[in-house]
């Protein structure tokens, strides 16, 4: 996907210093102490959902998901960090990387992604808040900050419980290929 000023592709090995340095600035040096962070520690991200957006060689985006589970029972990917290069903001990056991923996440038949964030932002890719109760963080979140989307309609029926880490393979992904698992060494 290309527009004027960035283009889109899949991370590749080599790109997760400069998008390190990114998160670094868009997040500042406290970002490991975030709760979603607690649910990403030790697992590794969806490879195939890493993408990038970059412009004349710099990467100026980024975008990972990772998978989680809830209540032990379920599936659900988390998606962030979201990030983009604050000369490159408004222009259309951040909403272009979910607009990109989120039929992949779809087509590879994930069911359910959830994110902490700001509703105004995240409703314009479909994003709606969890009807107070239903989801339980590891560590404090805004409640109101709580948003999910369905990929699959009902998707989030009977979903209810603790969010915590998933360590296994999310069954319908597919076999992670050559970039990723270059990536993953
Ligand atoms: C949030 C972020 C990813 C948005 O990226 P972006 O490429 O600037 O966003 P887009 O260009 O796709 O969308 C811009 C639109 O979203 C709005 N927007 C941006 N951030 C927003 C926010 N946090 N809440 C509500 N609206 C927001 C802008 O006002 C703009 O509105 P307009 O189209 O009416 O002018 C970027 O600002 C960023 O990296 N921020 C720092 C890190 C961060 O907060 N990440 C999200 C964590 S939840």
């Amino acid at each position: 996907m290309t527009n004027s000023a960035f283009t889109l592709r899949p991370q590749a090995k080599g790109d997760q210093i400069h998008i390190d340095q990114l998160l670094d600035e868009a997040f500042g040096p406290g970002r490991f102490t975030r709760t979603a962070y607690r649910l990403r520690e030790g697992v590794g991200e969806i490879g195939q959902l890493a993408y990038i957006a970059q412009s004349g060689g710099k990467i100026v985006g980024s975008l990972k998901y990772w998978p989680v589970s809830i209540d032990r029972r379920h599936q659900a990917v988390l998606l962030g960090p979201l990030a983009v290069h604050p000369d490159w903001r408004g222009g259309g990056c951040g909403l272009a990387l979910m607009e990109c991923t989120l039929p992949l996440a779809k087509a590879f038949g994930l069911g359910l992604v959830i994110l902490v964030g700001d509703l105004s932002y995240y409703e314009r890719v479909g994003f709606s808040p969890v009807p107070a109760g239903r989801l339980r963080f590891p560590g404090p979140v805004n409640p109101t900050r709580l948003l999910w989307l369905e990929l699959v309609p009902g998707a989030s029926e009977e979903i209810t419980g603790g969010i915590g880490k998933y360590t296994g393979r999310l069954p319908s992904l597919p076999e992670p290929g050559p970039a990723e698992q270059a990536q993953q060494q």
